[in-house]
């Protein structure tokens, strides 16, 4: 057994976060992008960009030995290619923002404790490198799309012409080339786990693959007279990140629990009732916590001051949101629109009106023994 499983880790989402904070402070500016509308042939890099790649190759070194947390493997990744580390770095508020909307009823609201804390092998944590992990291919591929990154752009394959189910189409415009954005995930965000041999990193290197899954839809363009549609042009566009979020939420659902091999080598499903997880599956060694109480060590800020939903039976219901401690009630007034009427024709005028609502929170444990072990 290691001693890294002990280690205190800082929560994965947040070091991304370093990651932002520590490149927009050696930067000092933000870099415009170069983007060009979806679907149109992207604008090639000029001589202005060019003149900023080596800009930021020059202070490259700095920045990126002031990311904490980097493996060294991934400090060279980033010096080799600063701009993928800014296009991460955007990527970031995206996919935190995409992991709290799935599991914005629950407990656990995708936020941890903002001092370290063991990274547990839980469902949660699966869920964390899963998104994570497809935030840097949907990060990576999109900046190859607008132009940004030097070693990569529109997917090179769909040239020439195709057939689909409605017939011929020349592939135009620009297909989003997530192979690159899943080869550039694949070497920089498992780069961590490769350093490791234990029961965590064979589990993590897992859930950053299941994650690596592509969504892509083939959207067209019509020419011809008026519209006929007798000439298309297609490109491969890639899905809404929602849609990733969506899957994965599903995936972490069905996240199976595993247990490590004698040998070390994997792992095998931990309950022989339940199916062996496939290379899709979300997998996880520990039993999670409740979430009820603030607890740095598993990674818990508890749910006191939590918003909860007294009509609602599920999760978000203020009996399982509260763990049973009750909530306090408060009243807001808030602006509405009201009273819509149809006129003919066509509109609908609404009036404003003043609605007031109570708001539900979770109220505190009572003995304020808010565990703190550290
Ligand atoms: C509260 O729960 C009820 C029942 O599930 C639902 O209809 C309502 O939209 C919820 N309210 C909010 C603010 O989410």
């Amino acid at each position: 057994m290691t001693t890294s499983v002990s280690i205190v880790y800082k929560h994965y989402l947040l070091r991304w976060l370093f990651v932002i904070l520590s490149f927009n402070s050696a930067r000092g500016r933000r870099c415009a992008a170069l983007r060009s509308p979806r679907g149109r042939p992207r604008a090639a890099p000029g001589p202005f960009a060019s003149r900023r790649y080596m800009g930021a190759v020059g202070s490259s070194r700095v920045m990126c030995d002031n990311v904490p947390g980097l493996v060294s493997r991934q400090r060279q990744l980033c010096r080799r290619h600063p701009e993928a580390m800014l296009s991460i770095g955007r990527g970031v508020a995206a996919w935190t923002a995409e992991c709290q909307h799935q599991f914005r009823q629950h407990r656990w609201n995708c936020n941890a404790p903002e001092r370290g804390h063991r990274l547990l092998g839980s469902r949660e944590s699966a869920f964390v490198h899963a998104i994570s992990s497809a935030g840097v291919v949907f990060a990576i591929t999109r900046a190859c799309s607008q132009g940004e990154l030097k070693s990569c752009s529109c997917d090179p394959r769909k040239k020439g012409s195709a057939k689909d189910s409605k017939g011929l189409f020349d592939w135009g415009g620009c297909s989003d080339n997530v192979d690159y954005g899943v080869r550039f995930a694949r070497a920089f965000v498992d780069a961590k786990e490769r350093k490791g041999k234990d029961a965590r990193a064979l589990m993590n290197l897992h859930n950053n693959r299941a994650g690596r899954k592509r969504f892509l839809k083939q959207e067209c363009k019509c020419h011809g007279v008026s519209g006929s549609c007798t000439l298309r042009t297609c490109w491969l566009a890639m899905a809404d990140f929602r849609k990733t979020g969506d899957y994965l939420w599903k995936k972490y659902n069905g996240a199976i629990q595993v247990v490590m091999n004698q040998d070390g080598t994997g792992f095998t499903v931990a309950n022989k009732k339940f199916k062996k997880p496939t290379k899709n599956d979300l997998v996880y060694f520990e039993s999670s916590p409740d979430y009820c109480i603030r607890d740095r060590d598993v990674g818990s800020l508890g749910t006191a001051g939590r918003v909860c939903n007294q009509s609602s039976r599920g999760m978000d219901s203020c009996e399982v949101m509260c763990c049973g401690r009750g909530y306090d009630t408060s009243r807001v007034s808030r602006m509405t629109k009201c009273e819509c009427k149809f006129h003919w024709c066509c509109a609908v005028r609404c009036q404003d009106c003043l609605e007031v609502v109570d708001i539900h929170t979770c109220k505190a444990p009572k003995s304020a023994g808010w565990i703190s072990r550290t």
